[in-house]
């Protein structure tokens, strides 16, 4: 049985990386995607094209900066007035910084919080009553540990744990799980890291709802690839 057939899933920060490669498998089950991007257009253009080809019942980029509340809201917005629901939400959407804090800026800082943490708690919170079946927000291995020249970018991963884990005791109608990989192959790590098909195939996997967790649980990719 195809479990995802036809569900209507908002995939954050689409366009590339990770959550390019879990655009790709979702079409491959035939959902009906809707991935966001911030700044490369053509890009999530082009994946969407690719994502219908792989079977996607439908596939459509929609600009999301999470870092700005006006287009969070016209995000929102759009998927209210043209699709009415969501069965699934993947904040996936991140950003990071490798600095030591001291070498940080109030601005680099900013921008980590507020795409990482702020803006997805803002968005989920507009989208809760659309919402229908399952939440999953993507933290980090970084979000179990404190690792070297990633203190505010550590602090929102940990943050997504926490947000999970509550937001879980408040929307006890939906399943709501957060997955953390671990470093993984993409523009966010410099190209290091294992191959980030393998990360979005256990996203994939979760949003089938493989792997027995209960809402509010966790994900450990870092620990199983
Ligand atoms: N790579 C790793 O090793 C790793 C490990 C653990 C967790 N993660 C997490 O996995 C997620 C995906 O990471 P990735 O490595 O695939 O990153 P990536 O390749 O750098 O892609 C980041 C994605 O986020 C979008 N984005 C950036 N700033 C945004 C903003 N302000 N508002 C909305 N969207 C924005 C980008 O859109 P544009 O393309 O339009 O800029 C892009 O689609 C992140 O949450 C990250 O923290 C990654």
């Amino acid at each position: 049985m195809n479990l995802l057939r036809g569900k209507t899933i908002l995939l954050t920060g689409g366009s590339r990386g990770i959550g390019a490669e879990t655009a790709y498998k979702l079409a491959g089950e035939g959902a009906i995607l809707l991935v966001t991007y911030q700044r490369n257009r053509k890009m999530a253009q082009d994946l969407c094209k690719k994502c219908h080809d792989l079977g996607a019942e439908r596939a459509e980029e929609i600009e999301l900066n999470l870092g700005n509340n006006k287009s969070i809201e016209m995000c929102a917005e759009f998927i209210k007035s043209n699709y009415g629901h969501l069965n699934v939400l993947i904040n996936n959407a991140g950003v990071i910084v490798w600095k030591r804090l001291r070498d940080q800026t109030f601005d680099e800082i900013e921008y980590q919080i507020r795409t990482n943490l702020e803006g997805t708690l803002k968005l989920t919170k507009l989208l809760l009553p659309y919402i229908r079946e399952t939440i999953i927000s993507i933290g980090s291995g970084a979000g179990y540990m404190g690792d070297p020249e990633l203190a505010p970018y550590c602090a929102t991963k940990w943050g997504i744990r926490g947000f999970t884990k509550a937001l879980a005791l408040d929307e006890k109608s939906l399943r709501i799980v957060s997955v953390h990989p671990g470093m993984t192959k993409t523009d966010m790590t410099g190209y290091r890291g294992v191959p980030p098909q393998d990360v979005a195939d256990i996203i994939l996997r979760t949003a089938k709802g493989e792997f027995g967790k209960s809402s509010g649980d966790d994900v450990n990719i870092f620990e199983m690839l």
